[in-house]
């Protein structure tokens, strides 16, 4: 292991121990704004598009479960190796009265909240069993344990009476992290609870607005690309979205209607590369904090891939250029509603400070566009994951059945 790679990692670890001792939020107005974290886990061994490809087929999985009314069994989980790289989106979340307070990860591609992977669950005078046993497969691990509803508070004056949360007696895959935030479409928890197997469980965001804390049933999210520090924070917004985040209009398009991005938060988007290039002509698919990436259908990446000259790089499992085809390479443009987003050649990298973290080299440039594993035309098309979330601000509009998308302070940083 490289000295650098070593201080990188003491750097992590400390980054997480700190991280978790300050949470702050401001309520004004009914828009809460929450701290949330990104965490690295690197360790070279180039797992990333494997977990983010686990990822895809789990999504497929869970939404065809739904359809047919079979549960996933545990065969569906798509075992990607135990010592992977990730990179995710966590907050801090106090649970019971006097609270313990988890780090949870954020994930718009779930809508179960649990805790109990790492630090164990405390009961608490708001502590109430349900009876109902819950269990969720992931794309790279699970949990199963016990519902129960307890006051969640997602900092200091964003509290939720009676939430309904799981409570893991067994967990595979969250090593370093203590559950979930699950704050996708509420219909994705039907089918978690046991007997209640066609009971939905309502989301802390919907929880926030059925009992008036928020005005809007919606979370925002914002998130700055990395510079030469490799961990930088985010901040989610309950209920509204907060001007300083974003530039200009904000474009909303209508959830789609096209399975199985339909379960998600899915929408519609054509991608061009350069002035002319189509990758990918207007098809379905969705937007995930849960996603490193932005996978593309296996077609639309040829393209890509062809159009930009980069080789397939085993030791980070990326796509690779040189510094002279980076110099050339041109903005991906995503059309999503009347609008195009300009993703610039520096935000179709992975920050050059990663490079050996990732298992990569200080000469190369490396991309954070990959392929899905599938070809398009099977309704999930695309996957804007946190790679573009860094770059476009998002709006996560249950209440009103959209997904709203604009540009930020940092749609053109050159940071990376
Ligand atoms: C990184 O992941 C490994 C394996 O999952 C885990 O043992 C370790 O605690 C993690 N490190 C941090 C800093 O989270
Ligand atoms: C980014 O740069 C492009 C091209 O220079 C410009 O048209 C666009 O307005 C910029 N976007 C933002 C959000 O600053």
């Amino acid at each position: 292991m490289s000295r650098g790679f070593f201080s990188f990692l003491l750097f992590a670890l400390t980054f997480v121990v700190a991280t978790n001792a300050t949470s702050v939020v401001q309520v004004r107005d009914s828009l809460v704004r929450v701290p949330m974290v990104k965490r690295f886990n690197l360790t070279g061994s180039g797992t990333l598009l494997a977990r983010d490809q686990a990822r895809v087929k789990n999504l497929r999985a869970r939404a065809n479960a739904r359809l047919s009314g079979t549960p996933l069994s545990l065969d569906a989980v798509i075992s990607v190796p135990a010592d992977n790289q990730r990179i995710d989106y966590a907050i801090d979340v106090q649970v019971g009265t006097p609270p313990t307070t988890y780090s949870l990860l954020v994930d718009t591609g779930s809508s179960n909240t649990w805790v109990g992977a790492g630090q164990s669950f405390e009961q608490t005078s708001t502590t109430d069993e349900t009876g109902d046993d819950v269990s969720v497969i992931y794309g790279s691990g699970c949990f199963s344990g016990a519902e129960y509803t307890d006051t969640v508070s997602l900092g200091s004056g964003l509290t939720i009476p009676g939430q309904s949360i799981g409570v893991a007696t067994s967990a595979e895959g969250f090593d370093d992290i203590d559950g979930i935030l699950g704050i996708g479409p509420v219909d994705l928890t039907i089918g978690t609870l046991h007997p209640n197997t066609n009971t939905t469980i309502p989301t802390v965001t919907d929880n926030l607005f059925a009992q008036g804390t928020i005005t809007s049933d919606l979370v925002a999210v914002s998130f700055e690309p990395t510079a030469s520090d490799p961990i930088q924070n985010g901040e989610l917004t309950f209920g509204g979205t907060d001007s300083s985040k974003f530039i200009g209009d904000i474009e909303y398009v209508p959830i789609t209607t096209t399975f199985p991005s339909s379960d998600y938060f899915g929408i519609d988007q054509s991608i061009r590369y350069g002035t002319s290039t189509s990758i990918l002509s207007t098809t379905t698919g969705i937007v995930d904090t849960g996603t490193t990436l932005i996978l593309i259908a296996d077609d639309a990446f040829s393209e890509y891939q062809s159009a930009t000259g980069a080789v397939d790089d085993d030791e980070t499992g990326l796509l690779r250029l040189t510094q002279a085809q980076f110099a050339k390479l041109q903005s991906l443009f995503f059309t999503i509603g009347g609008v195009t987003f300009e993703l610039t050649p520096n935000a179709q990298i992975v920050p050059r400070a990663l490079n050996s973290a990732i298992g990569g080299n200080a000469d190369s440039v490396y991309l954070i566009v990959h392929s899905l594993g599938t070809p398009s035309g099977q309704g999930l098309d695309f996957i804007n994951g946190q790679a573009f979330l860094e770059r476009f601000y998002t709006v996560f509009d249950t209440g009103n059945n959209r997904v709203g998308i604009a540009n930020t302070p940092f749609t053109n940083a050159t940071t990376n």
